[in-house]
């Protein structure tokens, strides 16, 4: 795996912990090749399979792709539809993580989500929960407002039951409240870098709280055809800036 990684990337190279993807421009993608908009979807999450997996052989830890916003219920019926048929089927044959031995986890509220995906989800992050060479954070119906008003009412609870006082809620103990949070015995670091491709810059309510010193990377490249040598890209470019974390 050291090998590989020496392989792909330039000697020296800082690898981000965590990457956070908006995987846009499916829609786009298919409009190119007059296709419906699902075909566009169903690309991208093949892109998505791969790249998983090749963020994998450069040594990142966590990956979080953003799959399904609060606001994507505005969509027309039957593309929410497609999208939601589509997460099903990969989830069923999320066989191939499991080989890989990559953890996956949900994160968003599941309560609108239909009981055959929420079941289906429980049982995937159940059979991954040991794995520890990479874990993967997919957000479906996941919005960073959201997050925050969730663990807002996840501590006004614990103050309610006496468990904490509100002089006791600092940054941390927000942070420990979030999705990001609940996933058993881990909790994920900030993000590193978010890449989002497609041409736009900027981001749509994904891991707002989360994102407060992150690096970004844009391309127009659209979500379907991003390729592995696009993430080596986006990880060299990480590693040549200076973060400073406000800092000198
Ligand atoms: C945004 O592109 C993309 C989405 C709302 C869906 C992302 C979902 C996938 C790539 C499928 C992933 C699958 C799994 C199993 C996690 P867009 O439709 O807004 O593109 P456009 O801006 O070109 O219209």
């Amino acid at each position: 795996m050291a090998d590989n990684k020496k392989a792909l990337l330039p000697e020296g190279t800082k690898v981000p912990v965590h990457i956070g993807i908006i995987m846009d421009g499916n829609g786009r993608w298919a409009k190119k090749r007059m296709l419906p908009r699902k075909l566009g979807h169903r690309e991208g999450a093949q892109t998505f399979r791969t790249i998983t997996r090749h963020a994998k052989l450069l040594g990142v830890r966590y990956v979080t792709v953003y799959a399904f916003s609060t606001e994507n219920w505005r969509r027309p019926v039957d593309e929410v539809e497609a999208l939601m048929d589509l997460f099903e089927k990969y989830l069923d044959e999320v066989n191939d993580f499991v080989d890989e031995h990559i953890r996956v986890c949900f994160i968003g509220d599941r309560s609108m989500l239909r009981r055959s995906l929420r079941d289906k989800m429980e049982s995937v992050e159940k059979s991954s929960e040991h794995f520890d060479s990479m874990t993967l954070l997919i957000a479906i119906n996941y919005g960073g407002r959201d997050e925050v008003v969730h663990a807002a009412k996840k501590l006004a609870e614990r103050v309610k039951k006496g468990e904490l006082s509100p002089e006791d809620i600092d940054e941390k103990a927000l942070n420990d409240s979030l999705y990001t949070a609940e996933l058993a015995g881990d909790i994920a670091p900030d993000v590193d870098l978010i890449i989002r491709p497609s041409g736009e810059q900027r981001l749509s309510n994904f891991m707002i709280w989360q994102a407060a010193y992150a690096e970004y990377y844009f391309t127009n490249i659209l979500w379907p055809d991003f390729k592995p040598a696009d993430l080596e890209a986006a990880i060299i470019e990480y590693s040549d800036r200076n973060r400073r974390f406000g800092g000198v």
